[in-house]
């Protein structure tokens, strides 16, 4: 049987005339770790909204857990078990953070026909363990999102990935906002992810982090892959010439 949780074949996304991202050729293998690098508009949130289904492709095949699949949208995606962070941030402002947590996966403590009541006590406490395993402090998880400072609602967003992650966990610079304690504490919860074999796509424009975390980086540029290479393989500067073209402006595909 085949280790690949993940393939896209000739993935492809044209906005109006912009080639946003071009017949991307990607594996990840189970209990991967991968990161994308490259830069701004490189193609790479492009490549996560295909993945996710919040865009529908232009051309090119998404495998996914052992099929081929087209999901309608994103909440389709994550019911297959793909669990994401956006890098523009998908919480609905006027919730309160445990309807944030269980938006589209509800606790309820019954249901029948129309009625049901929702088991807020136990989607508080889920939430609460949530939060822990990051070490953002939320004054109050009863209010609503809106009134949260940019690395808070960022670690609401990844604690919901990381207490749902399932198949595989995609998150799209999770720390770019992220004091330094804050990013420490989710470069933990990525090691711990790593730790319980869930493989992840992680994008970030922070070198250090990516050789601290991953085994595999590929890079973008200009909407094509232009490397993929491990992490023992390569280092910094070699990366930084593949980010900036010195190297790899040969066609070809990467896996
Ligand atoms: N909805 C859209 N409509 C038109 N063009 C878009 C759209 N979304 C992205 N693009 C363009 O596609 C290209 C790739 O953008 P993308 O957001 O994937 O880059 P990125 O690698 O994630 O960059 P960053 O590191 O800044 O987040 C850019 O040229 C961008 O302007
Ligand atoms: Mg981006």
């Amino acid at each position: 049987m085949s280790d690949i949780i993940l393939e896209t074949r000739g993935l492809t996304k044209h906005y109006g005339g912009v080639q946003a991202l071009d017949d991307a050729n990607f594996i990840l293998h189970a209990g991967e770790h991968v990161a994308v690098v490259g830069d701004n508009g490189a193609g790479k949130s492009t490549f996560v909204r295909q993945i996710t289904a919040v865009e529908q492709r232009t051309a090119g095949q998404i495998f996914f857990d052992g099929k081929e699949v087209t999901h309608a949208g994103p909440l389709d995606a994550r019911e297959a078990g793909i669990e994401t962070v956006f890098q523009t941030l998908a919480l609905a402002d006027d919730l309160d953070v445990p309807s944030n947590l269980f938006l589209g996966r509800e606790i309820f403590k019954f249901r029948l026909g129309p009625f049901s009541w929702l088991d807020r006590k136990a989607m508080r406490d889920r939430t609460m363990e949530a939060l822990k395993t990051t070490a953002v402090k939320i004054p109050n998880v009863d209010n609503p999102i809106r009134n949260m400072s940019g690395g808070q609602r960022q670690c609401v967003a990844i604690a919901r990935t990381a207490a749902f992650a399932s198949k595989l966990v995609i998150m799209d610079e999770p720390t770019a906002a992220l004091g330094v304690q804050e990013t420490a504490q989710v470069e933990n919860i990525i090691r711990g992810l790593k730790e319980r074999g869930i493989p992840m796509v992680l994008v970030s424009h922070n070198l250090r982090q990516v050789f601290d975390l991953v085994d595999r980086i590929v890079v973008f540029r200009r909407g094509r892959i232009v490397a993929s290479l491990r992490r023992d393989e390569t280092d910094g500067n070699d990366i930084v010439s593949y980010i900036t073209g010195v190297k790899g402006n040969a066609d070809g595909a990467f896996a």
